[in-house]
């Protein structure tokens, strides 16, 4: 008898046809986010479960999982995982890092660009037919983007796939990170080590790359938002709860910053309603890594991972540690 395994959200058909040769496979087609019940009920006699950010496999899904020994995450973030609880019964966590590299940074860019040059804003007001004078010299005026300051926080593969992009425009980057990367390849990026507090007072653009977790839990609070530039532009696209919402609608409100480009939300799906009010954001509905392309490599990866690991082998992205 194969083995039954969960996916827990929609993928592509390919997918399932192929994850369909080795195991039992229930898809959940309907694509509705499960409840925390309705995904324990549905992984109870499972062997492994492919899931999304979008559930929370902790030690209450352990619990009530037992069989389940293969966590596979269609996702680099793995904030959704209590990984220390998986290590403890035996289960193996992964996560598809990697594939998701440059399409992130790209829309990180296609962010920074757009709210540094008002494109969001500036549609809008030409689709409400605000646009009368035709073409006026002090009209709808941004910020460059070529030559500018941009710091990067979180220097990891993203964060140095963000850096790449930069000096195309000529940029000059800083940026912090743990542990500072080795002199080649800070020579190579281009790129200089900077303080937290050094990088939040002089940057143009702020870009936050790092993962969630108790330690970057408002990383970007009041007290950070207070030493960036009135000029300065924010930039998250990397986990809702890296920035304190509440603290960065007020900055944006009291334009203390002069705005932000977000494509990741405290309590997502469910943003705070003022940031829907405010001319001075660019807003994406967490889409980072949402090509047809990425996706596709996304949830191989994953698929791969868990065949793998039921198989008995080491999948390539364990995170267990
Ligand atoms: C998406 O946010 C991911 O972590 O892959």
């Amino acid at each position: 008898m194969k083995p039954r395994i969960l996916i827990s959200r929609q993928v592509f058909p390919q997918i399932v046809s192929d994850l369909s040769a080795h195991f039992e496979v229930d898809h959940n087609e309907s694509d509705d986010i499960l409840s925390a019940d309705a995904l324990r009920v549905r992984a109870a006699d499972c062997a492994a479960v492919m899931c999304c950010l979008t559930e929370k496999i902790d030690a209450a899904f352990f619990d009530a999982c037992p069989t389940v020994k293969v966590v596979s995450n269609i996702a680099v973030g793995f904030n959704n995982i209590d990984v220390a609880e998986a290590s403890k019964r035996g289960v193996m966590a992964t996560n598809t890092p990697g594939v998701l590299d440059d399409t992130t940074a790209d829309l990180t860019f296609a962010l920074l660009m757009a709210t540094a040059r008002r494109i969001t804003e500036t549609e809008a007001r030409l689709r409400r037919g605000e646009w009368k004078k035709g073409f006026a010299l002090q009209q709808w005026l941004g910020a460059d983007v070529h030559h500018a300051k941009l710091g990067i926080i979180g220097m990891g593969r993203i964060g140095q796939t963000i850096a790449r992009r930069a000096s195309g425009f000529d940029m000059q980057v800083s940026y912090y990170n743990r542990k500072q990367l080795d002199a080649a390849t800070e020579a190579k990026l281009n790129v200089s080590y900077a303080s937290k507090e050094a990088i939040l007072r002089e940057s143009d653009f702020v870009v936050v790359m790092v993962p969630y977790s108790k330690d970057t839990h408002h990383l970007i609070g009041a007290a950070e938002l207070a030493l960036m530039k009135p000029s300065a532009i924010f930039i998250n696209t990397a986990r809702g709860g890296v920035a304190d919402d509440i603290a960065l609608l007020a900055a944006l409100k009291e334009k203390r910053i002069a705005g932000a480009g977000l494509d990741v939300f405290e309590n997502e799906p469910a943003l705070h309603p003022d940031f829907l009010s405010l001319d001075n954001v660019v807003l994406t509905p967490h889409i980072g890594s949402a090509t047809q392309a990425t996706r596709m490599n996304m949830a191989k990866l994953a698929a791969l991972n868990l065949t793998l690991a039921l198989q008995g082998q080491r999948p390539p992205n364990l995170i267990n540690p």
